[in-house]
């Protein structure tokens, strides 16, 4: 088992993978780890699609602009946020120890809070935090031995309708993964000095 600073020293961006199934086991759990992200309101507007047959893949790929590691994986997850869900059952994310006047006054918060923004606003908010979860699916992957591709670019509207997503949903990125065939690039990163300052 690896801890967290050697997951996070370790994962890299890996575009080649070994020509092998995983085990759904595997893959449960890596997506169980990710569940646990945390969010604001734990709103949890994540959902992932799970892209493992060969046909499927190179649909994908090409609709990833024939980005090669898409295909070469056995596995590609569709990061998917979802905030009209989210909205349409307020009650699923409030914590069970909370009372039920407690409840009621998170449903009011998030009904005030987003019922005045449009789709595409909390759209956008929802995005953010499910970006949360991208962070913790890719170091899972790495702590259960598995290295992982985070791509950005991708047509939005050929995802969709491979999977046949409504039109508000966001797909925050895909993720390669698989067990590495080649290294990857060693870190470049900024200095603390450049990103950090200390007050
Ligand atoms: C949200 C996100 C989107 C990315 N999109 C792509 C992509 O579409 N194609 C690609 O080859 N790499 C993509 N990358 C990989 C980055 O280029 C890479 O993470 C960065 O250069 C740092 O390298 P490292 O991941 O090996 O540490 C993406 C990474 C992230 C986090």
């Amino acid at each position: 088992m690896k801890s967290v600073s050697e997951a996070i020293q370790n994962r890299r961006s890996i575009r080649q993978y070994v020509q092998e199934p995983i085990p759904q086991a595997d893959l449960e759990e890596i997506l169980r780890l990710t569940s646990l992200a945390p969010s604001a309101w734990n709103v949890q507007p994540w959902r992932f699609i799970v892209v493992t047959h060969p046909d499927k893949k190179l649909e994908l790929q090409a609709a990833a602009n024939n980005q090669k590691q898409v295909g070469n994986a056995p596995a590609v997850i569709v990061v998917v946020s979802d905030m009209e869900d989210v909205l349409a059952n307020p009650r699923e994310f409030a914590h069970p120890e909370m009372s039920e006047e407690e409840k009621d006054r998170l449903v009011g918060t998030i009904q005030n809070t987003f019922g005045s923004q449009s789709v595409e606003q909390r759209g956008q908010w929802a995005v953010a935090q499910t970006y949360i979860s991208l962070g913790f699916l890719l170091l899972a992957a790495q702590e259960k031995g598995y290295d992982t591709s985070a791509m950005l670019g991708f047509d939005a509207g050929k995802v969709k309708a491979l999977f046949q997503l409504p039109d508000h949903v966001r797909i925050a990125a895909l993720v390669a993964l698989g067990k590495g065939t080649e290294p990857g690039r060693p870190h470049h990163r900024h200095s603390l000095d450049r990103i950090a300052t200390f007050v």
